[in-house]
């Protein structure tokens, strides 16, 4: 073979080796390149497996934190209501506390029907009487008021004399023995036709003090015609405004009309019975009772 020949021969075959030897060497480079490939893919499907797995479990975490904050929530609620209706009760016994306190120190007599129904004792007599200026009475002898009532008669006597108005206080507070000496009295003069205007002792407002009889300057004595007269139009349409009623209104059932005859039952329940139009013998005495605590407010 000549030598040329020899030469390329050797040359095709050194080639050969080197296009074998790059391909090898380029397939073990692409073979380490897939293995390491896969490793990463691998190890990413992993750390893709574990976030996952801490997303469920967060997200479980999280589920269980609303639950326990909804939990927390109803309980904070329910102790919330439990403390209000607590405070309301609270409020409510104090409320009570203070009406019955307030109750101790009011005469329980001071609205219970009397005229016939029912009977205040013979020893009866009120806590405290305060004496009516002389100015203010008939005849200028003294008389006297509850003292814990009187402002109420002064105001009403002062505001009445303000619009125009003289009003004279022909009787007022009246004891047991007064009230059955006047009935007495009374009796020798009309017999039993006394029922009809005077009061057994014991029955009479006038024991309580806080009942008074009015009159004018120009009647006088004569006040059985007092409701012809101004003041008596002053005092039908007044006198609720200072706590006063009249027990004995035309047709009641106890004694005849006596519209000189005016009653402290205090502003609240005299407002009430104005309003509607009632009279005092006609209300329930259970219902009068209510308005006791606020005789004098
Ligand atoms: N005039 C009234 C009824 C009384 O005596 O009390
Ligand atoms: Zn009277």
């Amino acid at each position: 073979m000549p030598q040329f020949l020899k030469l390329r021969s050797a040359l095709i075959l050194l080639a050969i080796l080197l296009v074998v030897g790059a391909s090898g060497y380029l397939a073990y480079r692409l073979y380490e390149e897939n293995r390491s490939l896969r490793t990463a893919v691998s190890e990413l499907e992993g750390t893709l497996q574990t976030s996952e797995q801490n997303i469920a479990e967060l997200t479980q975490n999280t589920e269980s934190l609303s639950d326990a904050l909804s939990a927390e929530r109803t309980k904070a609620n329910f102790l919330q209501e439990q403390a209000t209706s607590f405070a309301a009760a609270v409020q409510n016994l104090t409320g009570r506390v203070t009406t019955l306190d307030k109750l101790t120190k009011i005469d329980p007599e001071l609205l219970i029907k009397y005229s016939k129904v029912y009977f205040l004792n013979e020893h009866y007599t009120p806590e405290a009487l305060a004496k009516v200026p002389p100015s203010l009475v008939r005849d200028g002898k003294e008389e006297y008021f509850n003292a814990r009532a009187y402002r109420y008669l002064e105001r009403l006597t002062s505001d009445a004399k303000a619009a125009g108005t003289e009003l004279r206080i022909v009787s007022a507070y009246r004891s047991f023995d007064t009230q059955k000496d006047l009935k007495s009295q009374y009796r020798v003069t009309y017999g039993v036709g006394a029922n009809r205007f005077s009061a057994e002792q014991g029955y009479s407002e006038h024991q309580l003090g806080t009942t008074v009889d009015f009159t004018t300057p120009e009647l006088g004595a004569a006040f059985s015609r007092f409701d012809s007269t101004p003041a008596f139009a002053w005092l039908r349409d007044n006198a609720h405004r200072y706590g006063f009623i009249l027990s004995y209104p035309k047709g009641n059932a106890y004694y005849i009309y006596e519209p000189w005859h005016w009653r402290f039952v205090g502003v609240e329940l005299a407002t009430k019975l104005k309003t509607e139009g009632k009279n005092f013998y006609d209300m329930d005495q259970r219902a009068i009772d209510e308005f006791l605590v606020k005789i004098f407010d």
